[in-house]
């Protein structure tokens, strides 16, 4: 499903090249659930941003249902974040303008569901959390923790083929990040395939295969 070809990025800042991605090499399956684990600053993010069509590499390929991305136009590319991607930001991305429910609701406008549908779809996803009263808030009335289950929600409303979860769980007590995990490894059995980011361990072993970037590669584990 995801091939990764020696993916290199580097960024200039103050005319100085700094080299954050060195030759990654990666497949995932279809189905598989990942976790890239790696400390602060090694470049976790910008590999899933990268997987996520948010971002290029420097250099290097990328194979995604084996169409190499670099050939994809940008629309072809929205095309294919539209449809097939859901993506959990480090940072939520919400919508500050919206409710929580229109902003899960977000991803099933794209296929022309109708409001009404949508607005059911938004609200069970949100009870599979215990959050039904959170649906006609905005998200600068929420906590930290709430607004990363509405962006989880958001990413997966639409049912994804891959998900791409940036530190998921990295605002979570205790007892909301095995909610969370426990949600995720359930969309994994019903088929969504998964890359998780995170710097947690105890986290990563929720996924089934982890992989460890360390100085800008995959390190043995
Ligand atoms: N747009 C940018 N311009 C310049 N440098 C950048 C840019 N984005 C990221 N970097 C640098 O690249 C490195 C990797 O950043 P990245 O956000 O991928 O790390 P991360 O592993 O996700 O860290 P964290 O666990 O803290 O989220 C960092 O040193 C960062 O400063
Ligand atoms: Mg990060």
């Amino acid at each position: 499903m995801i091939k990764l070809h020696d993916i290199r990025k580097n960024y200039r800042v103050d005319n100085v090249s700094v080299d954050v991605l060195k030759g990654i090499d990666l497949e995932v399956e279809q189905g598989d659930f990942v976790c890239i684990l790696g400390t602060s600053g090694c470049g976790k993010s910008t590999l899933l941003n990268i997987l996520g069509l948010l971002d290029e590499p420097s250099s290097g390929n990328y194979y995604l249902n084996g169409y190499n991305i670099a050939e994809k136009t940008n629309k072809e590319k929205a095309f294919i974040r539209r449809t097939e991607c859901g993506f959990v930001f480090q940072n939520y991305n919400l919508i500050t303008d919206l409710t929580v429910m229109d902003n899960i609701a977000v991803p099933l406008g794209y296929d022309g569901m109708k409001k009404k549908e949508r607005e059911i779809r938004a609200m069970s996803l949100l009870s599979k959390l215990g959050m039904e009263d959170l649906a006609k808030k905005h998200p600068n009335h929420l906590s930290g923790g709430e607004q990363q289950r509405v962006a989880i929600l958001r990413a997966i409303s639409n049912n994804p083929k891959f998900l791409l979860a940036d530190e998921p769980t990295g605002n979570l007590d205790n007892e909301n990040t095995i909610v969370v995990l426990d949600l995720l490894k359930e969309l994994n059995l019903e088929g969504m395939t998964i890359v998780m980011v995170t710097h947690d361990l105890e986290v990563a072993k929720y996924a089934s295969r982890i992989i460890r970037i360390e100085d800008g590669i995959i390190a043995n584990i």
